[in-house]
């Protein structure tokens, strides 16, 4: 018998079982478990930790933000494998008003309130989940947030927010295999690589040589790269910088799930769609040219694309990178 369990049931507190090696309820790389041949308790990290950043404006938006949360949450795929650690920014400052199933509730914990703040903050979190010193480099994490929170219930938000949520928490990306480091409903290379919408899962072991998302904006806005590539959407700079963050490292191995091609930027057509795991990008180039908008050409050259992964991480990509597979021209 798993203590964990045990413990969720009889105590109704994830915290209560949870180890917290740095005191301030953002740490628990993982959860007693006691193996059943040498009666050892021993740590066993949860399938995947999911880090959900959670916005609501006031609190009359509470009611209407909360089916969000449900809609999203329920997606979770056999809740009592993983932990949810939510960053709450603005009204919602206790999570029983999210009126959690217990099973859920149970799962998940607040990591901090914030009167106000921007997706970096629970990346960071996230981030520095993966950097601590003893996390398995295989660990899953999440990437979820509260898209389109301060719009209407129904509409294209909510299709933008069904269609990422499914593929981040889906079984496909959950169980995605060693030649994947990013997993997400959609990753397009151009005008830089990204996930649109950002939500996505990741192993630990990836995330950890990222550079501290709080830090990331600021080195992107940098007139290293500001001078010669144009616009922030272009470039993945600005507010567009989170969206690039994940995709930033010569060592991404991204994969993706929608077999049809019709989405590559913007908004998605459809709620649901046809998953099938597969090495991202995964159409020809001339595929995501319609994500290009305003920046033609743009995230098409491999020398910018080098030179760009040697100002950030001062490194090549590997042989397995996706950009060599005839993707990125020299001459660009
Ligand atoms: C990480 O943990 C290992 C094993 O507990 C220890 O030997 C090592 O010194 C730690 N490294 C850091 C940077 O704390
Ligand atoms: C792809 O999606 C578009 C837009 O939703 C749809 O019109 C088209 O039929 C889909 N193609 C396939 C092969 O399912």
């Amino acid at each position: 018998m798993r203590l964990w369990f045990l413990c969720a049931v009889a105590l109704g507190s994830l915290g209560s079982c949870h180890r917290d090696d740095d005191g301030d309820g953002t740490d628990g790389t993982g959860l007693l478990q006691i193996d059943e041949k040498t009666q050892k308790a021993r740590k066993s990290a949860p399938g995947a930790v999911i880090f959900y950043n959670l916005f609501i404006k006031t609190k009359k938006d509470i009611p209407r933000v909360r089916k969000i949360v449900h809609e999203q949450l329920n997606l979770v795929d056999h809740p009592l494998d993983k932990e949810i650690r939510i960053n709450s920014i603005g009204a919602l400052k206790d999570l029983s008003r999210l009126k959690l199933s217990k099973q859920l509730a149970e799962r998940t914990k607040l990591i901090a309130h914030y009167d106000q703040g921007f997706e970096e903050l629970t990346l960071h979190d996230l981030w520095s989940f993966c950097k601590h010193n003893g996390t398995d480099p295989e660990q899953l994490v999440v990437y979820l947030h509260s898209k389109g929170s301060f719009h209407k219930w129904k509409g294209q938000a909510a299709t933008d927010r069904y269609y990422l949520t499914s593929g981040a928490l889906s079984k496909e990306c959950m169980h995605m295999p060693k030649t994947c480091n990013v997993c997400s409903s959609r990753m397009t290379p151009v005008p830089h690589p990204h996930t649109p919408g950002n939500m996505w899962a990741a192993r630990c072991g990836y995330i950890a040589k990222l550079i501290d998302p709080k830090k990331f904006r600021e080195k992107m806005d940098s007139d290293f790269l500001g001078r010669h590539n144009g616009a922030p959407w272009c470039v993945g700079r600005g507010r567009f910088s989170d969206e690039h963050w994940v995709n930033s490292h010569p060592e991404t191995a991204p994969c993706d799930l929608d077999t049809n091609q019709s989405f590559v930027s913007g908004h998605p057509m459809t709620r649901t769609f046809e998953k099938e795991l597969k090495k991202a990008p995964r159409f020809p180039i001339a595929t995501y040219h319609v994500s290009w908008g305003e920046c033609p050409g743009k995230g098409e050259s491999l020398t910018a694309r080098l030179a760009e992964y040697r100002y950030l991480y001062s490194q090549e990509p590997p042989k397995e990178w996706w950009g060599w597979r005839s993707f990125l021209q020299e001459s660009k």
